[in-house]
């Protein structure tokens, strides 16, 4: 590891073991970038409370005795007790040098086995705004993890079971098959339409929950249909997964109606075991701490009155072999925040029935909404939902024009790739860039900027690195000719170091948007390093191979950061 601040650490150790005790060296130095310095450790003013001395004492008790090693340049108490510390330019030189080969992310020393249940749409219906989210940050994150050296399994939990089918079963069925296949395709359509009718033909509906009694029975005819069904939208789904660039494939889909087989099973041992009691003809379990409004304890129903199983045995089922069956200790579902209840009560009963126990957890990686510029619901203009092709689309299309016109002498199918990239890019970007937990703005004008904390800025400042090589028909120079001498070769070097720490933070609170957030970093300081340094006209060989190797360098961690984001990142643009 490259990142300062794990070579800062052994230092501290020692002098909070000289200063105060050996009982003292596993305290956190908490150490910080700032702003005063390259780092600031402000561990004096919380030990102060722990030792009933001033805080500034106790930094100076720690100062005196902190070795420099070849690491630190200086280090002085600031403000209250916080002690600062630069780094020497020779450690900063080494350290990028050392780390040039992997970006200095080395992998960790605790992998783990993680589901990331994600995307998830429903079958025979459009991907909605969810869904869409989920796609985008679940793979994101699958990334990270794998990056970080961690197992990803991924689960798309496909809703492909449950009363819905029984009526479009029954729809196609009754229709002209040939032409219901063809209408499948138009998904939302074909749902509405089935939709309309059980709503008004009771005895379609009475046909279609019949259906669903066979489908679950497994009678032949209706899992043929079922399967046509789901086979349609899966294709459907890839369409999509293949235009917004993610990693899921087929053998992801671990779709509701996996679990089927086990539903029974499920609540006969929760039954069995006395956790779970029949309430007003359901059987339900009611997973310690949740109260409704009158303080009654709710219940996770897990076999309806009609004794169907639904979405929550699913999911109970689901968790059980997510830890038995694929021995996962981490598993997170990339689900939207209207389902926090429905998640957290269903890890609770997990917890309870001991499927879910140490160090296996469960985490719900939640996510706000996409709104429209009036800040309601995103729309289309005419108020339906939007259909995500045309949506993937229109990123493209309107990527297409802004790349035409900046580059009009590059071939077609080159603009049209640079296009895919940036149109695609931008979509993700503005969606990862926000705080997850947050609704955000849907906003083509802003997304598609070349200014700001955008895909097409950071794509830029990659190509434009790229084409540094280009127009000096440079080669990249051996990675230990860097040197650090000028202020902003200091500040381009701390920012370049920092990145597998990034990293590793983003596979720990899964926020996307810290990553994204320390790429528009690194691209700010590189553009003020190229302003006030000059590469291809340095004034010596040595300072252009050096000044080069931080150009390579910020290139690769622009490029695999935005990777890491499942965003493209081309040579020219
Ligand atoms: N199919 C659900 C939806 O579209 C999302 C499923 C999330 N995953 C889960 N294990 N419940 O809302």
């Amino acid at each position: 590891m490259s990142d300062p601040v794990i070579a800062l650490l052994p230092l501290f150790r020692e002098s909070l073991s000289l200063a105060f005790g050996d009982e003292f060296a596993e305290t956190d130095p908490m150490l910080r970038t700032s702003k005063h310095a390259d780092f600031q450790a402000n561990c004096a003013l919380s030990l102060a409370k722990t030792l009933k001395r001033p805080p500034r004492e106790v930094a100076s008790a720690l100062l005196d005795r902190l070795p420099h090693a070849d690491i630190i340049e200086r280090a002085e108490i600031s403000g209250p007790g916080f002690i600062n510390v630069w780094l020497t330019r020779e450690y900063l030189a080494k350290a990028l040098s050392e780390a040039s080969a992997d970006l200095g992310l080395t992998p960790t020393e605790t992998p783990e086995t993680v589901v990331v249940d994600y995307s998830s749409p429903n079958v025979a219906k459009e991907l909605h705004v969810g869904n869409l989210r989920s796609t985008i940050i679940g793979d994101a994150l699958c990334r990270v993890l794998e990056a970080v050296g961690h197992k990803v399994l991924r689960q798309n939990h496909l809703g492909d079971w449950g009363t819905p089918f029984g009526m479009l079963i029954e729809n196609l069925l009754e229709g002209d098959v040939e032409a219901g296949e063809q209408s499948i395709k138009n998904l939302n359509a074909f749902y509405q339409a089935a939709r309309k009718k059980f709503d008004s033909d009771s005895a379609f509906a009475e046909r279609a929950r019949n259906r669903v009694v066979m489908l679950q029975r497994g009678d032949v005819e209706t899992l043929e249909l079922w399967k046509k069904l789901v086979l349609a939208s899966t294709r459907y789904f890839n369409t999509i997964y293949d235009l917004l660039g993610v990693t899921l494939r087929d053998e992801h889909l671990a779709g509701e109606s996996l679990y089927n087989p086990w539903l029974p099973q499920v609540v006969e041992e929760l039954t069995a075991r006395n956790l779970a009691v029949e309430s007003d003809g359901a059987i339900c379990i009611f997973p310690p701490g949740f109260l409704g409004r009158e303080q009654q304890p709710l219940p996770l129903i897990i076999r309806k009155q009609d004794g169907g199983y639904g979405y929550a045995t699913t999911d109970l089922a689901a968790v059980r072999y997510r830890t038995q069956s694929l021995h996962a200790t981490r598993i997170l579902y990339v689900v939207g925040a209207s389902q926090e209840q429905h998640l957290s009560m269903v890890f609770a009963a997990a917890k309870v029935a001991g499927w879910l126990v140490e160090p296996a957890r469960a985490e719900h990686v939640s996510f706000g909404a996409i709104l429209g510029s009036d800040k309601k619901m995103f729309r289309t203009r005419a108020g339906e939902t939007i259909r995500l092709l045309d949506l993937l689309n229109e990123a493209v299309s309107r990527a297409q024009s802004i790349v035409t016109e900046k580059n009009p002498n590059l071939p077609p199918e080159v603009q049209h790739s640079i296009a895919h990239a940036v149109g695609i890019g931008a979509l993700k970007y503005a969606d990862l860039s926000n705080d997850r937990g947050k609704d955000y703005v849907f906003d083509w004008d802003r997304m598609l900027s070349f200014d700001g904390n955008t895909a097409p800025y950071l794509q830029y400042a990659h190509a434009r690195i790229r084409s540094i090589f280009r127009k000096g028909e440079a080669e990249i120079p051996s990675a230990d000719s860097v040197r650090i001498v000028a202020p902003e070769e200091k500040a381009l070097a701390l920012t370049l170091l920092a990145y597998p720490t990034v990293v590793r933070d983003v596979a720990d609170s899964l926020d996307p948007h810290k990553l994204c957030g320390y790429l528009y970093e690194l691209a700010t300081a590189f553009s003020t390093f190229y302003e006030c340094c000059p590469v291809l006209k340095a004034p010596s060989q040595s300072e252009r191979d050096s000044r080069l190797v931080l150009c390579d360098f910020t290139a690769r961690v622009l490029e695999k950061g935005l990777m890491l984001l499942g965003i493209e990142s081309p040579e020219k643009m």
